[in-house]
């Protein structure tokens, strides 16, 4: 029986064609998981022509590297390369049931993405937002049909992360919730539906642990110190091996979003923004050990 809260699988959309925007890192990878899980036709825009081409250029490469490991056959490859395509016009989106974005964290530039989108597709279509702390239902305020929009939160790497945070908006409709829940499970990945608030669940706790570790810096403890304190933990990396994954700008922009939302709970930090804004990742020795700023 459908646990109560649930949606119900059987209203779930088909999806026969995936619309990808944004070909940065989170959306490449994104996009190769759709193409090897779902089998459909993958097509990413973004700003310009290079932009696109080093998406789809990562995802060949990466399935390249899927076929030497063995994981698929020299017949999968050449299908699932043949069915991701680049493009910098939307009207070959028109035929999409389901158009995901990873675009800048900005609320404005998300916001006219899709009202800009939802001009070539059909008002059934699925939108979902990749966002990692925005409001989602902000996000939609400009659609014409935001009950067709959802959040579906990735983590870094995409491919290995088992989680997705799919967020319900009050506009959300079942129809949308039911494809997100679905979709989620034929990416094989485990999805929770989270409420629509700053960072959802994970990031919440995420950055609580990342501002922490970037505020003892900021008010004098050497990074070194602070990195070595937190390998006893036991986690698979170190706060700040976790922000170079993610990217010290997402990183930063993370933190913002929860200082904003919850001032009193959530710091932000000044050496993490002065990394970011250089473009700097942290230094290391040759052991991998953290130099500092
Ligand atoms: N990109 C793609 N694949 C990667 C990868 C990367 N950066 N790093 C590792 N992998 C893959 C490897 O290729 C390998 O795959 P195969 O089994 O197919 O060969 C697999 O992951 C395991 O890798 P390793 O054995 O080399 O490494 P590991 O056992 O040390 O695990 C890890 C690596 C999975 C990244 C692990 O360190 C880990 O779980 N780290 C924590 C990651 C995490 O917390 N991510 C969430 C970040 S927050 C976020 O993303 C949300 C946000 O909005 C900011």
């Amino acid at each position: 029986k459908r646990p109560a809260g649930a949606p119900d699988k059987e209203l779930a959309r088909k999806v026969t064609k995936v619309g990808v925007i944004g070909a940065g890192l989170m959306a490449s990878q994104f996009a190769l998981l759709f193409v090897r899980r779902l089998k459909v036709p993958v097509v990413i825009t973004d700003l310009d022509q290079e932009r696109v081409d080093k998406g789809v250029a990562y995802i060949h490469d990466e399935i390249q590297k899927l076929l030497e490991k063995g994981r698929i056959k020299q017949d999968d490859a050449n299908q699932l390369q043949a069915l991701v395509t680049g493009t910098t016009n939307k009207a070959d989106f028109a035929d999409c049931d389901w158009v995901i974005e990873a675009v800048f964290e900005e609320l404005g530039v998300k916001q006219d993405v899709f009202a800009d989108v939802e001009q070539y597709i059909s008002p059934e279509a699925v939108l979902a937002t990749n966002t990692s702390s925005l409001s989602v239902e902000q996000i939609g305020s400009k659609l014409k049909h935001p009950e067709r929009l959802v959040g579906f939160h990735f983590f870094n790497p995409v491919a290995v992360m088992p989680l997705i945070e799919v967020v319900k908006t009050p506009a959300t409709n079942d129809e949308t919730l039911s494809t997100a829940m679905v979709t989620a499970a034929k990416l094989y990945k485990n999805a929770v539906i989270t409420r629509d608030t700053p960072g959802f669940v994970v990031n919440r706790i995420l950055a609580k642990v990342l501002g922490e570790a970037m505020h003892a810096v900021d008010t004098g403890t050497p990074f070194e110190v602070v990195e070595e304190s937190t390998r006893p933990f036991g986690l698979p990396m170190t706060p700040f091996e976790l922000l170079e994954l993610v990217g010290l700008k997402v990183g930063a922009h993370v933190l913002d979003t929860h200082h904003a939302a919850f001032p009193d709970r959530f710091f932000e930090s000044t050496n993490l923004h002065k990394l970011a804004d250089l473009g700097r990742i942290f230094e290391r020795d040759a052991k991998g050990r953290i130099k500092g700023i």
